[in-house]
C-alpha cells in the first residue's frame, strides 16, 4: 500500500517536472534564470544560437547571436559592441518588469530597454529566425513583442528584419558595420532608410553621404539593376502612414542568407553553402565602383564608370566651372544651355538606362497616370522632372523632383525619366520621343491631319482647274477628246453640297487652308 502511494507520488514529481521541462525550453529565459559565459541559449529549430563569445585574439567578451549550423562562427547580432566585458563574469537576465539585462559584478553593461512594466510575465526567447525577444507569457498574441533585437539590428540584416522607419512607434532600424574584422565596435558606415520624399536607402560613412539606392520602383531599387538579374529572394518595400521599410525573405527557410555591411561600407548579401562550408557572394547591393560615391558627378551630371572620364553632362547641359570639370572636379556640376521659360512652356526630354536621381526633395502619389503627373509637373515651375512611381503593370503614379537632379549614372534599367527641358532643346526626333505616349498619339493625328487636307486640297486644286478648262474648251467651241480626261471628275451644284454638309455646318467641317475649307460629306450627294 505504502509502495504504491510512493510510486503514484514519485509518477506525479516525474511529470510535474516534465511540465516545468516543456515550459522552461532551451530557447527561453525566464525571470528567475541567468544565463552566464559560457552557456547558450539554441533557438527551437535548432538555426540560431545566443551567448557569450571573443573575436580573434581579443579577450573582450560580447553577448551576441550567430548560426548555430554555420562551421565558421558568423555573429549576426552584438548586445554589447561598444561595451565589451573584459573577462567571463558576464550573466544575462530578465528582469520582472520586462527588462533584458546583462550584468558583470553586479554592474549593468547593457539593458534591451529603459521601459519597465507592470503585472506582467515576461520571457526572453531565441526565435528560429534569429529574433531575440522579450515577450509576456500573459498575453493572448505571442507575436506581440515588449522587444525584440529585429528592432536593433548590428550589421546584419536578415531575411524577415526590417531596414525602416515605423512612424508611429518611432523606431528606426538600420544598421552600422563594425570597425574592422576583429573589432565589432560601431564602425564608419550606416545603412538606413531616409523618409524624405520618396524614401530611398542611404549608406552614409560618418556625416556624409556615402551611397544611395534611388528609389523603389515596384520591383527593385532604381540604383540596383544587379537585383533583376538575381532574383533569389523576396524583396519588399513598404511605405503607407504607418511604417517605411525595406525587407527581403528567402524562398524555404533552411535557406541560410544574411546583408551585411562589411567595415569598409559594401552591402553584400550572401548565402550559405553546406558542401563548400563557406559563405557565397550574391551580389553587392550597391555596385562598388567609380560610380558609387554619392553624387559625384554634381547636379545634372550622369556618371558611367565604363567611360573617360566617368562623368558627363545631361543632354542639354554643360559644365557649370568648365575649368574644374576639365581637371576632373565635377562637384560644380552642369548647367542649362537655354534657361527654362516656365511661363512659355517647356517641354520633358525622355531619358531611360539610368538610375533616378536622389528623391529627398520630391513628391509622390502612387494613384495619378503618368499623363496627370506630367500636367502636375508642367504645372509647377519648379518641377524639375517626373516619372512612373512603380513599373509594374505597365506604369502607374507620379514621382515629382523639385530639386537639381542629383546622383544620376547610367545603368541597364529600363524605367524613364522625364526632364524638364526648354522648347528649343527639344529639337527633331527627340520633340517626338519627349513626352508621353498621349502626347506622341497627338503629334501623329496633327500629321495625318495635315496628309489628308493636302491630298483634299490637291483634288480641289486640279477639279478647279478642269472646270476653268472646260470652261476654256466651251468657249473655244472646239473638242479634244484625248486632253478632257480631267472633266471625268463629278462636279455638283452649291445646293447639293450645302445640302449634304447640313448647311456647311461647323460639324461637318474638317479643316480649313489656302485653297477654302473642307467639309465632310455627311448626307449622300447622288
Ligand atoms: C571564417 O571567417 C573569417 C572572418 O569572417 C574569415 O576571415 C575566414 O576566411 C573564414 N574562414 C572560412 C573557411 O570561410
Ligand atoms: C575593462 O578593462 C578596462 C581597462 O582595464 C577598463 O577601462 C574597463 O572599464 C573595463 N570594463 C569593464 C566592463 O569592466
Ligand atoms: C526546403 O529545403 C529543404 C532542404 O533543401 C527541403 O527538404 C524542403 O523540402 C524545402 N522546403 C520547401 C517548402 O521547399
Ligand atoms: C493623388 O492623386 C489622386 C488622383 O489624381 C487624387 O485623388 C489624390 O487626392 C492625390 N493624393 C494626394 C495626397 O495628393
Ligand atoms: C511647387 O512645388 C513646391 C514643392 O512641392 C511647392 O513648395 C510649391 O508651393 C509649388 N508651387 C506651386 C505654384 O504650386
Amino acid at each position: 500500500m505504502l509502495m504504491e502511494r510512493l510510486t503514484i507520488l514519485l509518477l506525479c514529481f516525474c511529470a510535474l517536472f516534465a511540465l516545468l521541462k516543456i515550459s522552461n525550453a532551451a530557447d527561453t529565459l525566464a525571470t528567475n534564470e541567468a544565463m552566464r559565459d559560457g552557456d547558450t541559449i539554441l533557438s527551437a529549430g535548432g538555426m540560431f544560437e545566443l551567448g557569450f563569445f571573443s573575436v580573434g585574439n581579443s579577450k573582450n567578451r560580447y553577448l551576441g547571436i550567430w548560426y548555430k549550423k554555420v562551421s565558421n562562427q558568423t555573429v549576426v547580432w552584438i548586445a554589447n559592441r561598444d561595451a565589451p566585458l573584459n573577462g567571463t563574469s558576464g550573466m544575462l537576465q530578465v528582469s520582472s518588469d520586462g527588462i533584458l539585462q546583462l550584468l558583470s559584478d553586479g554592474d549593468t553593461i547593457w539593458s534591451s530597454s529603459l521601459v519597465s512594466l507592470r503585472n506582467i510575465a515576461p520571457v526572453a526567447q531565441l526565435l528560429d529566425n534569429g529574433n531575440l525577444v522579450v515577450r509576456d507569457e500573459r498575453s493572448t498574441d505571442q507575436r506581440i513583442f515588449i522587444w525584440q533585437s529585429f528592432d536593433y539590428p548590428t550589421d546584419t540584416l536578415l531575411p524577415g528584419m526590417k531596414l525602416g522607419k515605423d512612424l508611429v512607434t518611432g523606431i528606426d532600424r538600420h544598421f552600422t558595420s563594425w570597425k574592422s574584422t576583429d573589432d565589432p565596435s560601431t564602425g564608419q558606415y550606416t545603412a538606413y532608410m531616409d523618409t524624405n520624399g520618396f524614401p530611398q536607402i542611404f549608406v552614409r560613412q560618418g556625416n556624409n553621404l556615402h551611397s544611395r539606392s534611388g528609389p523603389w520602383n515596384g520591383l527593385r531599387f532604381s540604383g540596383m539593376p544587379e537585383w533583376r538579374v538575381k532574383a533569389t529572394a523576396l524583396k519588399e518595400f513598404v511605405f503607407n502612414e504607418k511604417e517605411i521599410y525595406y525587407r527581403y525573405k528567402v524562398a524555404n527557410s533552411s535557406i541560410i542568407s544574411r546583408l551585411y555591411m562589411n567595415p569598409e561600407g559594401d552591402l553584400t548579401r550572401v548565402n550559405w553553402v553546406d558542401s563548400t562550408q563557406s559563405w557565397f557572394h550574391i551580389l553587392t547591393t550597391v555596385p562598388v565602383d567609380s560610380c558609387s560615391p554619392y553624387g559625384l558627378c554634381g547636379p545634372y551630371g550622369t556618371c558611367n564608370a565604363n567611360n573617360f572620364p566617368v562623368c558627363s553632362c545631361m543632354g542639354g547641359f554643360e559644365p557649370k566651372h568648365p575649368e574644374q570639370w576639365s581637371v576632373a572636379d565635377w562637384s560644380g556640376g552642369c548647367a542649362r544651355r537655354t534657361p527654362l521659360n516656365c511661363g512659355g512652356g517647356d517641354g520633358f526630354r525622355r531619358i531611360s538606362g539610368v538610375k533616378f536621381p536622389d528623391t529627398r526633395r520630391s513628391w509622390y502619389n502612387s494613384s495619378m497616370t503618368l499623363g496627370e503627373c506630367e500636367m502636375a509637373c508642367r504645372m509647377n515651375c519648379s518641377c524639375t522632372a517626373y516619372a512612373d512611381l512603380d513599373i509594374r503593370n505597365g506604369g502607374s503614379g507620379c514621382l515629382l523632383w523639385f530639386d537639381e537632379l542629383m546622383d544620376v549614372r547610367e545603368y541597364d534599367e529600363t524605367q524613364n525619366l522625364y526632364i524638364r527641358m526648354a522648347i528649343s532643346e527639344l529639337t527633331g526626333l527627340t520633340t517626338l520621343e519627349s513626352g508621353s505616349n498621349k502626347k506622341k498619339h497627338i503629334i501623329l493625328a496633327v500629321v495625318l491631319a495635315s496628309v489628308c487636307l493636302l491630298l483634299v486640297g490637291l483634288c480641289l486644286a486640279i477639279y478647279a482647274r478642269s472646270k476653268k478648262k472646260r470652261y476654256y474648251l466651251n468657249r473655244q467651241d472646239s473638242i479634244n477628246e484625248g486632253r478632257n480626261e480631267d472633266a471625268e471628275l463629278p462636279t455638283f451644284s452649291l445646293s447639293k453640297i450645302a445640302k449634304s454638309t447640313s448647311n456647311f455646318s461647323f460639324t461637318n467641317k474638317l479643316g480649313e487652308g489656302g485653297f477654302g475649307a473642307v467639309y465632310k460629306v455627311t448626307n449622300n450627294l447622288k
